[in-house]
C-alpha cells in the first residue's frame, strides 16, 4: 500500500464553479457569468464559494428500479451540505432494463461516455453515482473510471419479494419459473396475470443474485462504495443513511488523490472476480467487470479466470442458484460474511474510497454473526468449485462463458446433435412448432445474437425449451449462442461464444445435425466437424454483421469490442484513451 495516498480531502483544494470554465477567451468573465446564471437559481454567495460535489442521478420514468431515487437524492444531498461542501445533481442517460430494445446492452456504451463527459465537462470537485438497474452500474463506474475524479458508488438496493399462495417471490428468477410453468400448461392464464403483479413489488433492482445484485458487490469489492452498502434494501432506512454517509464520503474525496485508477486494480479486480465467483453471480458481471477493468488498461484473462474458478467455492445460498433472495442476504451478513470467508484469498492491500484497505476492514470486530445457513463456510460451501467458468474449443477459440452452479449436473459433460436457429426471428418462428425435428439430447445452437448482430447480444441465451419437449417433463437442454443470459436465469447455457457468428466466427458454421461436445471438467467446447468441411462451409459464409448508415447506431458498429474485450468501444479503452 502507498503510505503517501492523502486519505482525508481538503475542501479548500476543491475548484467548485470556478473548475473548469467555459471559453470565452476571458477566464474572469467565463467566472462572473457563470455565478450569475447560477444565482438565477437562487444561490447564496456563500453556496457558490463552496467546493461541489456532482451527483451522476438516473431517475426516469423508464426505470422502476430507481423509483427510490429522489429520496435517496434528498439523503446524499444532506450528507453533502453537512459535510461543507455544495451538492449538485445533474441527469444523465438512465437504462431501465426492461423498457429498451433491442436490448439495453447497446446503450450501455453511450451511457458511460455521457458520464464520463458530464463529470469531465462540468465544474465538481468529486461525484457520487447514483445507480443500480443491470447496466446502469456498470456505466457509471466505465465514465468514472475515464474521467478521473473521486467518486463513490451508491446503488439503488434490491426489491423485497412479494407473496403468491404462500411463497416468496421475486424478480426475475420466479418470473422465469412461472413463465416456464405456464408455457408447459401447468400454470394457467389466470394465475400467471396474478402472478404478473407480485414479482416486482417495490422500488429497487431484482431480488436475486442477478447482474444489478452482482454488479452492486462489485463496486463495493473494487472499493468504490462504501463498505457495507451494496445489499441494503432500497426501501430501508439504512438505505438512506448510506446515501447520507455516501454524500459525506464524496465531500472527504476532495482535493484527495484516491481517484478510481487508485482504487481499480489488478488486485481489486482479482477480489472482485472473487467474490463474482463466491456469489455465483452474474454472467453479464464477467463483461461488465472486464469493460471496466478496460478503462484503466487491466485485462481479464480465460486462463486466470479459470484458475480463480477453480481456487473460489460458492458460498451463497440464493436464488438463481439457491434458495434465498438478497433480504435474506442483508440480513445473513451480506458482502462482509463472503468477504470474511474467502479473505485468504484476497488481496487484503487494496484501497477503498473510504482510505482504508481491505485488510484494515476485515480486522476490524464483526458486529452482528454471519448466517451460515445463506452464506456458507469455505469448509461447508455450496459446490466446492467457483460458480462461473470460462470454456474454449473449435466452438469458441476465444472464450464462452458457463454458469456452471446453475447448470444440471448431468448436463455438465454432453454431446449431442445441434439443432439450429439462424437468428432471434427463426428461433421465434420455430421453437414451439409441433413438426420440430428436436429431443431432450440435443443441443439448441442460437447464431447471430452477439454484439455484433443486429440484435446487439440481448439476453436471449435462455433459449426457451421447445413446448413439446417442455410438456413431456424436459426441464433443461444445453443451449449455447454468442448471446448474454440475465443473471436471474439458469440451465446448462453456453453464452458470449466468441468470436461471433455475425462476424463469421465457428458459431456460424454450425449446422443442424452436427455433433457439439461440452466438458465442463476440461473446460472446453468443441464443434465436431473435420476441418476440410468447415472450410468448405466458411467459403460460403455470408457475413450478418448489419451495416448502420447514422447516429448511435453507426458509431457502435464500428467501435463494438467483442464479449471478451467487455463489449467497450475500441477508442474508450485506456490503452486509446488520451483526453
Ligand atoms: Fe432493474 Fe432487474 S430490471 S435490476
Amino acid at each position: 500500500m502507498n503510505k503517501k495516498i492523502n486519505k482525508t480531502g481538503d475542501l479548500s483544494k476543491g475548484k467548485g464553479l470556478a473548475g473548469g470554465l467555459t471559453n470565452y477567451g476571458d477566464r474572469d468573465f467565463a467566472l462572473y457569468l457563470r455565478r450569475s446564471f447560477a444565482k438565477s437559481m437562487g444561490y447564496s454567495d456563500e453556496s457558490l464559494k463552496k467546493p461541489i460535489v456532482g451527483i451522476c442521478y438516473t431517475e426516469s420514468g423508464f426505470n422502476n428500479c430507481h423509483r427510490n431515487f429522489p429520496e435517496l437524492l434528498e439523503a446524499v444531498k444532506r450528507g453533502v451540505l453537512a459535510s461543507g461542501a455544495l451538492p449538485i445533481p445533474f441527469p444523465v442517460t438512465s437504462l431501465g432494463e426492461v423498457f429498451l430494445s433491442p436490448t439495453s446492452m447497446k446503450y450501455r456504451n453511450l451511457m458511460s461516455m455521457d458520464v464520463e463527459e458530464m463529470i469531465r465537462a462540468q465544474p465538481m470537485d468529486s461525484v457520487v453515482l447514483m445507480g443500480g438497474c443491470d447496466k446502469t452500474v456498470p456505466a457509471l463506474l466505465m465514465g468514472a473510471a475515464s474521467a478521473g475524479k473521486p467518486a463513490v458508488m451508491l446503488v439503488a438496493g434490491p426489491m423485497m419479494t412479494g407473496r403468491h399462495k404462500g411463497e416468496r417471490l421475486g424478480a426475475c428468477t420466479d418470473c422465469r419459473r412461472f413463465w416456464g410453468r405456464y408455457r408447459s400448461g401447468d400454470v394457467s392464464t389466470e394465475e400467471i396475470n396474478q402472478v404478473e403483479g407480485r414479482l416486482a413489488v417495490t422500488s429497487g433492482t431484482c431480488a436475486v443474485m442477478g447482474t444489478a445484485s452482482t454488479m452492486a458487490l462489485i463496486a463495493e469489492t473494487l472499493g468504490m462504495a462504501l463498505p457495507g452498502s451494496a445489499a441494503i434494501p432500497a426501501v430501508h432506512a439504512d438505505r438512506l443513511r448510506a446515501a447520507e454517509e455516501s454524500g459525506a464520503l464524496a465531500t472527504r474525496l476532495i482535493g484527495s488523490d484516491l481517484t478510481p485508477d487508485r482504487i481499480i486494480t489488478r488486485q481489486s479486480v482479482d477480489n472482485a472476480l472473487r467474490v463474482l465467483l463466491a456469489v455465483s453471480g452474474s454472467t453479464n458481471a464477467v463483461i461488465h467487470l472486464t469493460a471496466i477493468a478496460g478503462r484503466l488498461g487491466i485485462d481479464i484473462d480465460i486462463d486466470t479466470f479459470n484458475t480463480l474458478s477453480d481456487e473460489t467455492p460458492v458460498l451463497v445460498n440464493l436464488k438463481p442458484v439457491g434458495d434465498n433472495y438478497m433480504e435474506d442476504f442483508h440480513a445473513a451478513g451480506a458482502l462482509e460474511g463472503v468477504l470474511r470467508a474467502i479473505a485468504d484469498k484476497l488481496d487484503p492491500d487494496t484501497l477503498s474510497i473510504t482510505g482504508e484497505t481491505l485488510g484494515e476492514r476485515l480486522a476490524k470486530p464483526l458486529s452482528d454473526p454471519i448466517d451460515h445457513t445463506i452464506i456458507r463456510t469455505v469448509q461447508d460451501p455450496i459446490d466446492p468449485l467457483g460458480g462461473l467458468i470460462a470454456l474454449k474449443g473449435t466452438l469458441a477459440p476465444q472464450g464462452a462463458i458457463l454458469k456452471r452452479a446453475a447448470a444440471s449436473r448431468h448436463l455438465l459433460e454432453h454431446e449431442g446433435r445441434a439443432v439450429v436457429f439462424s437468428s432471434l426471428d427463426d428461433l421465434s418462428n420455430r421453437i414451439d412448432d409441433p413438426d420440430l425435428d428436436v429431443n431432450g439430447d440435443d443441443v439448441l445452437v442460437l447464431q447471430n445474437a452477439g454484439p455484433g448482430s443486429a440484435s446487439a447480444m440481448p439476453e436471449a441465451g435462455y433459449l426457451p425449451i421447445p413446448k413439446k419437449l417442455a410438456a413431456q417433463g424436459v426441464k433443461d437442454m444445453v443451449r449455447i449462442s454468442d448471446a448474454r443470459m440475465s443473471g436471474t436465469a439458469f440451465g446448462t447455457i453456453v453464452l458470449h461464444v466468441t468470436p461471433e457468428s455475425a462476424v463469421g466466427g465457428p458459431l456460424a458454421l454450425v449446422r443442424t445435425g452436427d455433433r457439439i461436445r461440452l466438458s465442463a471438467a476440461n473446460k472446453s467446447i468443441d464443434l465436431l466437424v473435420d476441418e476440410s468441411e468447415m472450410t468448405r462451409r466458411r467459403a460460403g459464409l455470408v457475413p450478418t454483421a448489419p451495416i448502420a448508415e447514422r447516429g448511435y447506431s453507426k458509431l457502435y458498429r464500428q467501435a463494438i469490442l467483442p464479449a471478451s474485450k467487455g463489449c467497450d468501444f475500441d477508442f474508450l479503452t485506456k490503452t486509446k484513451t488520451s483526453a
